[in-house]
C-alpha cells in the first residue's frame, strides 16, 4: 500500500466541513458568572491575583449585574464578605446578610436571571473553615476537628435563609457528610421543595483555590481542609461521594476544581444521569490571566479551549470568572 486509504484530513479541510463535524459546542447558556459582595460604599476593588474580577459593593453591584444580563449569562454564583465574621459564621445565616441582601437586589432588578448561593460557612466563620470547629491545644499548636453533625445545622439555616432571600438554586460546598439530606429537608420543610440543589459533589483539597481565599478572606487559621475535602489521588471515591448525593436528593453535581480534574468529569457524566457542573475555579484562572498579561499565551483561544475541554469532558454548565469574556467573544463570531 502506498498510499494511506483512510485520511483524515478530508474532514478538516475547510472551514465549512469542520463546522458540519464539529462535536462540541460552547454557547453563552453554559455560563455561570461568580460575584464577590462586600460591605461598605462604592466599592469596585480588584483582586490582586485574579486580575479583571472585582469585589462589588451593594451600591456598586446593578453596573456588574447589568452587564452579566446583557450578554444573556443565564446565571450567578454569589459570595460573599461579611462585615463580621464569629466562630459558626452567623453572617452567613443572617436575614440581612450581605449574600442575603445582594441576592433581593439582583432578584428585583433581574427577576429572570438566576441566582445560585454557595452555601459554606467558611467566608463567614473566624477561623476560616467551613463548619464548627472543636479546638484544642497540642505542644503550643492549635488543632482543630470540624464537627460533621453540628455544621449540618448550620448550613441548613444558611440554604433556608437564602432561599428566603431569593436565591433560586442552592450550592453546597463545604462537604460535610450528609449535606444534601439534611439541606433537602430544610428546605421542604420551610416551602421551598421547588428550589434545586446543585451539589458540590466531588470536591477536591486543591491549591487551585488560593486566590478565592484572598478574594474571600477565607484560608483557614490552622490546618486545612483535608478532613472533609477529597484527596487529588482518588478517582474511585469520586463515584461514592457522587452517588451519595444523588441518593441524598441533589438535582445537579459539580466536579471542582476542572481541569485537573477532566478524567473525573468524564467517569460522573457517564456513570450518573443528573447535570453536571464544571467550577473553572479561581487558580485556574489565575494561570490563564498571569500567562495572559505576560504576552506569552493567546488568552482568548487559551482560554475557549479550557472551556471547551470542559465541555468536551461532560460538562453540562461551567461555572467561570471567564463568563463574560468567553459570553463577549462567542458573540464576536
Ligand atoms: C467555599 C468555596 C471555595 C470555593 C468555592 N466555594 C473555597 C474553598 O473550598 O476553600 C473556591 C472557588 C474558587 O477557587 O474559585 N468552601
Amino acid at each position: 500500500m502506498g498510499f494511506p486509504i483512510v485520511r483524515h484530513r478530508r474532514l478538516r479541510q475547510s472551514t465549512g466541513i469542520r463546522n458540519m463535524v464539529r462535536e462540541t459546542h460552547l454557547t453563552v447558556d453554559d455560563f455561570i458568572q461568580p460575584i464577590y459582595v462586600t460591605y461598605g460604599e462604592n466599592v469596585k476593588s480588584e483582586i490582586k491575583s485574579m486580575p479583571g474580577v472585582f469585589r462589588f459593593s451593594l451600591d456598586r453591584l446593578r453596573e456588574e449585574v447589568k452587564e452579566i444580563a446583557e450578554l444573556g449569562i443565564p446565571a450567578v454564583l454569589l459570595f460573599g464578605i461579611p462585615e463580621t465574621k464569629d466562630s459558626v459564621g452567623s453572617s452567613g445565616f443572617a436575614e440581612d446578610g450581605i449574600v442575603q441582601e445582594a441576592t433581593r437586589l439582583i432578584k428585583s432588578w433581574y427577576p429572570e436571571l438566576l441566582v445560585i448561593a454557595d452555601t459554606c460557612l467558611c467566608e463567614f466563620t473566624d477561623h476560616g473553615h467551613c463548619g464548627v470547629v472543636h479546638t484544642t491545644e497540642i505542644d503550643g499548636h492549635i488543632c482543630g476537628d470540624v464537627l460533621n453533625d453540628e455544621s449540618l445545622e448550620l448550613l441548613v439555616k444558611t440554604a433556608v435563609s437564602q432561599a428566603k432571600a431569593g436565591a433560586d438554586i442552592i450550592a453546597p460546598s463545604n462537604m460535610m457528610d450528609g449535606f444534601v439530606q439534611a439541606i433537602r429537608a430544610g428546605l421542604d420543610e420551610n416551602g421551598f421543595n421547588h428550589i434545586p440543589i446543585m451539589s458540590y459533589s466531588v470536591k477536591y483539597a486543591s491549591a487551585f483555590y488560593g486566590p478565592f481565599r484572598e478574594a474571600a478572606d477565607s484560608t483557614p487559621q490552622f490546618g486545612d481542609r483535608k478532613s472533609y475535602q477529597m484527596d487529588p489521588a482518588n478517582a474511585r471515591e469520586a463515584l461514592r461521594e457522587a452517588e451519595t448525593d444523588v441518593l441524598e436528593g441533589a438535582d445537579m453535581l459539580m466536579v471542582k476544581p476542572s481541569l485537573s480534574y477532566l478524567d473525573i468529569m468524564r467517569t460522573i457524566k457517564d456513570q450518573f444521569d443528573l447535570p453536571l457542573v464544571a467550577y473553572n475555579v479561581s487558580g485556574e484562572y489565575a494561570m490563564v490571566k498571569a500567562a495572559a498579561i505576560q504576552g506569552w499565551i493567546d488568552e482568548k483561544k487559551v482560554a475557549m479551549e479550557i472551556l471547551l475541554s470542559m465541555k468536551r469532558a461532560g460538562a453540562d454548565m461551567i461555572i467561570t470568572y471567564y463568563a463574560k469574556d468567553a459570553s463577549r467573544w462567542l458573540a464576536e463570531k
